[in-house]
C-alpha cells in the first residue's frame, strides 16, 4: 500500500546505527574491535554493534536484551540481536551487527509500504513479550511515584517502545526490537509498569510531527489503529477504555524531556497533542461505533 510520496527530505530519519545520541557505535570490520575479536576466535566478518553505560544501566539492558531474544526466538514473529560479549561492571554491551536495519521511522519517511506489515507484527510481537517477559525481583522497578495512580495492568515492559527502536532487516525480511534499556524518558529505570505505557509511548511517538508542513503527511493514526488491533488480537486482556484512561497527556511531556522550553519545542508539542486528540475521537479502531 504505496500511502505517501517522497518524503524522506522532511521526515525525520535515523539511519541505522547513525546519529546515535550518547551510548552505541558500530565497530567494523578490520578496525581495532574486530582485531580483537578475531585473536579470541570470532569472526571478523561479523561485527559489533556496540552500547555503553552505567554498570546498572547495562545489566539491565543486558538481562531484557537476553531474556527478550528467547521470547522472539520461540515465537518466530520478532528477532532481536545476540549479544557477543558484556563487561556490565565496564559499562559495555556488544551486541551483534546488523547492518541491514530501517528503522520505522525510515520505513515511514520514506513511504516504504513495509511499515504497515511490520506494525502488524510488532503488535503481535508486544503482546507476547508483556504476557511472557520476566525479571528477577532487583530487576522489577515500577514507575516513580505520579505514574499510573492506578497500577493497573502491570507487566514487564519494553520501556522505550520508538520508531527508532522496532526495525526492518533487509536481509532476513524480519522485524528486529532493539534498546532493551528500561524508560529512560522517566527519570529513573522502568521496567514493571502499566501494559498502556508500551503502547501509548509507541503510538504517541508515531504522532512526532515538529513541524507543521509535515502533519498532513503520512497515515499516523491508521498506522496506530493497525498497531492497537493487532495487539489486541494477541491479548484478551487489552481494553479500549484502559487506553484511552492512560494519562498520555504525561507521556508526551516525558517524550519532550530533551527538548527543552524554546517556542519550537511548545509548539512541537501542542501540534503533536492535536493530532493525537484528533485521533484518539475519530479512530475506527478506538470508536467502532462512531
Ligand atoms: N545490533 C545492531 N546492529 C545495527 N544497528 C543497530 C543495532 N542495534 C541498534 N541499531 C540501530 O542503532 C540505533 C540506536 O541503537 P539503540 O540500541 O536504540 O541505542 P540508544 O540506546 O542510543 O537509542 C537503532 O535505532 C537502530 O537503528
Ligand atoms: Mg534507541
Amino acid at each position: 500500500m504505496p500511502f505517501l510520496g517522497r518524503l524522506s527530505a522532511y521526515y525525520p530519519v535515523v539511519p541505522a546505527g547513525q546519529g546515535v545520541p550518547g551510548g552505541c557505535e558500530e565497530a567494523t570490520v578490520g578496525d581495532e574491535q574486530g582485531d580483537a575479536r578475531a585473536s579470541d576466535g570470532r569472526s571478523r566478518k561479523s561485527g559489533s554493534f556496540t552500547k555503553t553505560g552505567t554498570p546498572e544501566q547495562i545489566r539491565l539492558e543486558l538481562r531484557k536484551t537476553l531474556a527478550a531474544r528467547d521470547i522472539g526466538m520461540a515465537s518466530g514473529l520478532f528477532y532481536v540481536p545476540r549479544v557477543i560479549e558484556a563487561d556490565p561492571d565496564a559499562g559495555r554491551l556488544e551486541l551483534e551487527l546488523m547492518p541491514g536495519l530501517r528503522t520505522l521511522t525510515d520505513l515511514t519517511g520514506s513511504g516504504d509500504a513495509r511499515v504497515m506489515p511490520a506494525l502488524d507484527l510488532l503488535g503481535k510481537s508486544l503482546a507476547d513479550v508483556h504476557r511472557r517477559l520476566r525479571l528477577t525481583p532487583e530487576l522489577t522497578l515500577p514507575p516513580p511515584a505520579g505514574w499510573e495512580a492506578q497500577g493497573e495492568d502491570r507487566v514487564f515492559i519494553h520501556g522505550d517502545l520508538t520508531m527508532n527502536n522496532v526495525c526492518w532487516d533487509e536481509a532476513a525480511g524480519r522485524l528486529v526490537i532493539v534498546d532493551w534499556a528500561a524508560g529512560p524518558a522517566l527519570g529513573a529505570p522502568v521496567t514493571f509498569a502499566s501494559r498502556y505505557l508500551d503502547l501509548v509511548w509507541l503510538c504517541a511517538g508515531v504522532f512526532w510531527e515538529p513541524s507543521w508542513f509535515r502533519r498532513p503527511l503520512y497515515p499516523a493514526g491508521a498506522m496506530c489503529d493497525q498497531f492497537l488491533a493487532s495487539y489486541a488480537s494477541g491479548c484478551s486482556d487489552f481494553s479500549t477504555e484502559r487506553f484511552l484512561r492512560y494519562d498520555s497527556d504525561r507521556v508526551i511531556v516525558a517524550a519532550f524531556h530533551k527538548w527543552g522550553r524554546s517556542r519550537r519545542a511548545r509548539f512541537a508539542q501542542w501540534a503533536r497533542r492535536e493530532r493525537w486528540a484528533r485521533w484518539r475521537r475519530a479512530s475506527p479502531f478506538l470508536r467502532p461505533d462512531q
